[in-house]
């Protein structure tokens, strides 16, 4: 009898054993950066905040908001946006304090 289906199951082996053994060698996850202390907002930050909450969530979700990653600037674009959405709502100081809240949240 031949050895050759042997042969090759160990082959078949022997490259699953190298394969998840690649599998396993991932990068090493970067350690979790420590828990940056919260930033102290400012007054105007922190109704911002609240404003943010009040007025910003009855279209979408919170979440929806701050998950995002987003430079001042881009916030900008956003919050002009969004006051295009619901301008009779949202006054020019309101869209203001808002803006200085969302610029305190973690940007790339
Ligand atoms: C009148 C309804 C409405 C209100 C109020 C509103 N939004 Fe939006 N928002 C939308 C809609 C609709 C979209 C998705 C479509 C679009 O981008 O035009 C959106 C999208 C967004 C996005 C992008 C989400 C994504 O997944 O791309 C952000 C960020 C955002 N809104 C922030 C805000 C902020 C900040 C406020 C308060 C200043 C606000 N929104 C208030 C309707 C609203």
């Amino acid at each position: 009898m031949s050895k050759r289906p042997l042969i090759a199951f160990l082959a078949v082996l022997l490259t699953a054993a190298v394969i998840s053994g690649c599998a396993k060698k991932e990068e090493p996850k970067p350690a979790a950066p420590a828990a940056a202390p919260a930033a102290e907002l400012s007054a105007s930050a922190v109704e911002g905040k609240i404003l943010l909450g009040e007025l910003c969530t009855t279209c979408h979700s919170l979440d929806r908001i701050t998950s995002r990653k987003e430079s001042k600037e881009r916030w900008a674009e956003i919050v002009k946006t969004m006051q295009g959405k619901m301008s009779s709502v949202l006054s020019e100081e309101s869209a203001g304090k808002i803006l200085e809240y969302l610029s305190t949240l973690p940007s790339n």
